[in-house]
Parts: C-alpha cells; structure tokens; sequence
C-alpha cells in the first residue's frame, strides 16, 4: 500500500486567489494538488484550462499536480496539459474513442496516467488496463460539483478495486474523490484508499492545517 496522500480539490477554493490558496493548502500540509477540469459539455460546469496549470507553476507551486479531465474529447488536449506542468492525468473512458490510446498518451506525454470510474460504472475495464495505469480514481459523487454527499455504496466498489490492485504486480494508487470529510475518511482508508482528494472538506474550514490534521490522524487509525 502506498503513504497516504490528501489531495485539496482547488474547484473550492477562492479563484479570486487561487495561487494564494494553492500556496497556502501545501503549507497546510497537502501533498497533491487536485486540479478538476470541466467542459460544460462532458460535465455541466466549467473551471480550468492548461493556462492555469501553467499559471500555478509560474507562481511557484512544485507539488504534484493532479489533473481531473471531466472533458469530452479528452485526447487533443492532453499534450498541452503535461506541457503546462501536470504530473497525474486522469480521464473518464466513456469520453475516450479508445482507453488504450488515451492511456499511453498520457504516458509519452512523461505524465502518470489514470482512469476514473464514475458511482454507476462497473469496474470491468480496470482488468485489462492495469498495465497501462498509475492511478484509478474512483468517484463518490457524480462528477460536475464539489460540496456534494459522498455515495456510500461506493466503499463495496473501493475495496474491490483494492483487490484487483493487490492481486495484480502494478505499482497503482487508489484514488477517491467527492464527499470525503473528517468523519468519512477513516472508512474509505479501510475500503482501500490511498489518495484522499477533498475540496470543500478543507476550503471550507478556517484552519486548513488543523482539518488536514485530523483527516491524517483518522487516516492513520484505519491502517492500525
Ligand atoms: C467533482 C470533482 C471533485 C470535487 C470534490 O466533479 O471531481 O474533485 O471537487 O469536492 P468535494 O470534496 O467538495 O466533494
Ligand atoms: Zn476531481
């Protein structure tokens, strides 16, 4: 199993400052950052193109960017994201032409690749991409907005991508992402999880530090 990392969501933060914000979450004790891209097309809302990736990486943020494509076509514009500065691109596949293609882009764009399972998708694709992956990424809400109530079933749905993990020889993390707070995030450590990603759980605080904090200590009594 891999060190836990949490990964703030920065669709909540303040985008009035969102360098400051990004600048402040890391000093808080975040170890990625969580960038979520939509298309008004593929998801029903719009946030951040590679100029903003750009943007933090001109303002001096050195931390692991971690890129949440919710945008259809996805290919095209993969290149222009790794060379703004993302380290993890994670894509939907219903909006790829082919899973495999888009997957070994990512990688010859020298970036870890992923794929994201939405609640209702059935994990039957993972079997025959687990050469090709870094990362799954499991959502626990639709995907489209933060703040919204993590999606219980989808613990059953970690812990067997947990297995399918486990019994392959791939080096994988296990993402998840939406709804995930202080008093949720010990279960999903318990399901299998190893990314922790949370928007509005942190941004909405006043003290980043002390909610990451506790996010940790719950973290670590799960892998007690
Ligand atoms: C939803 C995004 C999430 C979202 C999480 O489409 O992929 O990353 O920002 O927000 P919270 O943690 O508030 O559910
Ligand atoms: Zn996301």
């Amino acid at each position: 199993m891999h060190n836990a990392v949490i990964a703030p969501s920065i669709l909540s933060a303040d985008m009035s400052n969102l360098g400051k914000e990004t600048k402040s979450v890391l000093a808080a004790g975040a170890d990625f950052i969580h960038v979520d891209v939509m298309d008004n097309h593929y998801v029903p809302n719009l946030t951040f193109g590679p100029i903003v990736v750009k943007a933090l990486r001109n303002f001096g943020i050195v931390a692991p960017l971690d890129v949440h494509l919710m945008i259809k076509p996805v290919d095209r514009i993969i290149p222009e994201f790794a060379e703004a500065g993302a380290d993890y691109i994670t894509f939907h596949p219903e909006a790829s032409e082919n899973i495999e293609h888009t997957l070994e882009l990512i990688r010859q764009c020298e970036c870890k690749s992923g794929i994201v399972f939405n609640p209702a998708t059935p994990l039957d694709i993972l079997g025959r991409v687990l050469d090709k992956i870094d990362i799954v990424l499991l959502m626990s809400v639709n995907p489209g907005f933060g703040g919204q109530s993590f999606i219980e079933p989808v613990l059953d749905k970690l812990s067997h991508a947990r297995e399918i993990i486990d019994k392959s020889k791939y080096d994988i993390r296990l993402e998840i992402d939406g709804g995930v707070k202080i008093d949720n995030i010990r279960k999903i450590a318990e399901a299998g999880a190893d990314t922790f990603v949370a928007g509005s759980a942190i941004f909405e605080t006043d003290n980043y530090g002390s909610t990451i904090a506790m996010m940790r200590e719950q973290i670590a009594l799960a892998n007690n």
